[in-house]
């Protein structure tokens, strides 16, 4: 029994490539958009005995995205669900921060964004059916030094989606958020190398470790069930640890009860 065709785009490596393989194993028929090669998560995907589309597309094209969704539904089949993961980061401190930096983190996660949204919530329309999650960040609601761009460009993404949510919800279209905090992904892997930084990374989250891709494909898989999920719509769910309740450097050691 198939759950229909999924299309994740950023899906070659990282939290992208677990989302695509957990909606295969929950009967998707995934397409994986990056400009990456998708191949390795697209023989993961075939492994549970789903189809797989490994297609080559830039997000900040919109007419490369029209053209992966086309490819999604001609080979897959009716898109019953869009994750958009593409995303990329820069640490540059806001004085430093120049157009084309700005451009570079803004093009890819908020342009891309809506580009995919838009055509994917196109191909969904006439059949008033559809579930659409963007990855953004706790960067949204969070900063960091270095992140301005990163921090609005995932602020503007839940905008985006709650915008998005409200228009699209007649039309039997669901649109949330996922908002990780530290992930365990190659985008990562240079900052968490250092056994040390890693440590005191896990040692700022309350639940006391960094996130794998796993964390947020539950997440993504949760939100696109059109059962489970059927009246969620305009949310942003957080997957972070509950990092987000207090900030970068509240330095929280875990030690604050006497009891336990
Ligand atoms: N890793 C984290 O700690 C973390 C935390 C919060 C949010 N996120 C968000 O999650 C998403 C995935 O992050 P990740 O850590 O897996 O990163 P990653 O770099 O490991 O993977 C991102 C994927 O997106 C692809 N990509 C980049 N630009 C693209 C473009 N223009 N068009 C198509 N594909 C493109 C890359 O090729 C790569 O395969 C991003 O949106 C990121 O902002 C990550």
């Amino acid at each position: 029994m198939t759950a229909g065709a999924a299309l994740v785009t950023g899906g070659a490596r990282g939290i992208g490539a677990a989302i695509a393989i957990r909606l295969a194993e929950s009967g998707h028929d995934v397409a994986v958009a990056d400009v990456r090669d998708a191949g390795e998560t697209a023989r993961a995907i075939e492994a549970f005995g789903r189809r797989a589309l490994a297609l080559s597309c830039d997000v900040r094209d919109d007419a490369a995205v029209a053209a992966a969704v086309g490819a999604t539904e001609a080979k897959l089949g009716p898109l019953t669900a869009a994750v958009q993961v593409a995303g990329v980061w820069e640490t540059i401190a806001f004085l430093d921060l120049d157009p084309a930096a700005w451009r570079r983190v803004l093009d890819v996660n908020l342009d891309g964004t809506f580009h995919v949204c838009r055509h994917a919530a196109r191909a969904m329309a006439p059949r008033r059916a559809g579930a659409i999650v963007v990855i953004a960040s706790n960067a949204a609601t969070l900063a960091w030094a270095g992140g301005v761009h990163y921090t609005a460009s995932k602020a503007a993404v839940v905008g985006l989606v709650k915008g998005m949510a409200y228009e699209l919800g007649p039309l039997g279209i669901r649109v949330n958020a996922v908002c990780p905090g530290t992930i365990d992904t190659p985008a990562t892997a240079d900052e968490l190398a250092d056994p040390a930084a890693r440590e005191r990374q896990a040692r700022s989250v309350p639940l006391g470790r960094v996130g794998q891709p796993g964390d947020v494909a539950e997440a993504v898989a949760f939100l696109v069930d059109p059962v489970r999920a059927a009246f969620i719509s305009g949310e942003s769910l957080y997957v972070d640890g509950a990092y987000g309740t207090h900030g970068e450097d509240a330095g929280f050691g875990g030690q604050v009860h006497s009891v336990v």
